[in-house]
């Protein structure tokens, strides 16, 4: 066999709509970067026919090289040795590379396309996994770890990328399932296809496991060269800043016309981020998932941000159990790499219902309120419309160390909305009025002019200041260039204990 698993094992990958491993490889760096290791490591196993099928390398190519300039290490799998299954020797040349990116300080890219454990090496495998996952969970918070999935990646395979900071996954031709269809058939009777199981959309807009979803492998390896331009190499480096061609001062006058003159109408909180991110870009990280709050980076003034914003355009912005850990994952995320948050809230409250109590809301909301709370990376805070009662205090408020918080003139921060507050403060006048409907109209307009607005948490310092939407840009941007220097730590200890 030659380096790779022959031409009829290429033609299969190809015809499958994949590309090569070493095509991968390539297109994820920078021409002529990376440095291959390993490229003479053969499995050294004995059984099953094995000693006659060697191949140099062993099924994974693994190295680093540049992309854009900056040092990072990559692993491939290769289909088409062995289905790209992992052997002790491929594991440990994958460990290699994680390793060296560690004491280097650099991102790990992991492109998944295997069947999983070596059948053949029996344990020998999987203690090549456990290596894997243990290097997977010490790089956590340490350097940026991505993994992409571009072929079957099933059984405790699955572990790797899901430790990982960001999966993505290929439409089509990528599946990822702990248990296959065929072991389900037979436990539970259910009938399931691969593609609904544990394709790309599946894990996009079900599952939550994966955060990306792309047509093809190009756009996959595209899209990590994208996602590393916002990250640091590690965590003690600040994010790469670069020279934006937006003015610092911009100001958009379409954003005073953004909020809705009802404040039940949805309107989309994508058309602000849009509006005041650098040349409106915007990469959205889980966009497919738990769609009430939208997470991921932009630029401002050339600095790299993290924006979380509730999406008062899906479930009118409530924060559920998924939007709960979405959020979460994302503000530890940036946290723990030097990457600013900028909060956008526009949020009525946790969504009611016994379906939420029942999965746990309580222990899932407090995850998104433990991580700003945690929070030390700079924090800025806009309110644009609803602030109300727990959701309030969870989305990076004042009293979360959050360093600057604004609010449009349309916030409204209150316990609860006025309908809510005044069925029960005024139950009893509700009761006993001749018109009800006069007398709630009434009381709602009374509740609406005090608790509606702004200024009540602004006369309090809760609300630092009341901007107009159309400076938002320009704010947030002075905000970030006085925060570049701060500093602030949480109390010594080995870890936290976050309500997972
Ligand atoms: C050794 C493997 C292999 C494996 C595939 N191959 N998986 N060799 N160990 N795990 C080989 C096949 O023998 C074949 O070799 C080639 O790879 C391509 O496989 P095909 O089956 O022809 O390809 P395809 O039809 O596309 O099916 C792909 C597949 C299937 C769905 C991944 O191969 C499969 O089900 N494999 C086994 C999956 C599995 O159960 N793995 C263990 C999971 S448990 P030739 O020579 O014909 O090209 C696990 C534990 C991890 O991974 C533990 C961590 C805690």
């Amino acid at each position: 066999m030659d380096p790779q698993g022959g031409e009829a094992r290429i033609q299969r990958q190809r015809a499958a709509g994949k590309l090569t491993a070493r095509e991968r490889i390539e297109l994820l760096f920078d021409a002529e970067t990376f440095e291959e290791l390993d490229t003479l490591v053969t499995h050294r196993c004995l059984d099953f026919g094995m000693a006659d099928k060697v191949v140099p390398g062993d099924g994974v190519i693994a190295g680093h090289g540049r992309v854009e300039g900056r040092l990072v290490y990559a692993f491939a799998q290769d289909f088409t040795v062995f289905g790209g299954s992992l052997s002790e020797t491929n594991a440990a040349k994958i460990v290699k590379v994680m390793d060296h990116a560690m004491k280097m300080g650099a991102p790990i890219v992991g492109l998944n396309d295997s069947g999983g454990a070596r059948i053949q090496e029996g344990v020998a495998s999987l203690g090549g996994y456990a290596d894997i996952f243990l290097r997977n969970t010490l790089a956590s918070g340490v350097v940026p770890q991505i993994s992409a999935v571009m072929g079957p990646c099933a059984g405790g395979a699955v572990y790797s990328p899901a430790i990982t900071d960001f999966t993505i996954m290929v439409r089509n031709s990528s599946y990822m399932f702990v248990t296959g269809p065929d072991v389900i058939k037979t436990v539970t009777h259910e009938e399931v296809t691969k593609e609904e199981l544990g394709g790309a959309m599946t894990h996009n807009e079900r599952s939550g496991v994966a955060h990306f979803a792309v047509d093809d492998d190009r756009a996959c390896l595209g899209l990590i060269r994208d996602l590393l331009r916002f990250l640091p190499s590690n965590n003690l480096d600040a994010p790469p800043d670069v020279e934006s061609e937006d003015a610092s001062d911009r100001e958009d006058e379409a954003l005073d016309r953004l909020i809705p003159a009802s404040p039940n109408q949805p309107y989309d909180m994508l058309d602000l981020i849009h509006a005041i991110a650098d040349s409106g870009e915007f990469l959205e990280v889980h966009r497919h998932f738990a769609r009430n709050i939208i997470v991921g980076f932009a630029r401002l003034g050339g600095r790299s941000v993290g924006i979380v914003a509730n999406q008062p355009a899906h479930l009118a912005g409530t924060l559920d159990i998924d939007a709960s850990v979405k959020g979460a994952r994302f503000v530890r995320f940036c946290d723990a790499f030097n990457i600013p948050l900028i909060t956008f809230e526009d949020v009525p409250g946790f969504l009611p219902g016994t379906e939420q109590e029942w999965g746990g809301i309580i222990t899932n909301g407090a995850k998104l309120l433990y991580a700003f709370a945690e929070a030390t990376v700079p924090k800025i805070t806009v309110i644009t419309r609803k602030a109300y009662g727990g959701a309030y205090c969870v989305m990076s408020s004042k009293h979360l160390r959050t360093d600057f918080n604004y609010a449009w003139p349309t916030a409204e921060v209150a316990v609860m909305g006025p309908e809510g507050a005044v069925s029960i403060l005024y139950k009893k006048e509700l009761e006993a009025a001749a018109d009800p409907a006069a007398e709630r109209a009434k009381r709602v307009s009374e509740f609406r002019e005090k608790f509606a607005n702004p200024l009540v948490a602004a006369s309090r310092g809760f609300v630092d200041e009341v901007i107009r939407p159309r400076e938002t840009r320009r704010k947030l941007i002075l905000a970030l260039a006085t925060l570049k220097t701060k500093r602030e730590k949480n109390p010594p200890k080995k870890h936290g204990n976050i309500p997972l």
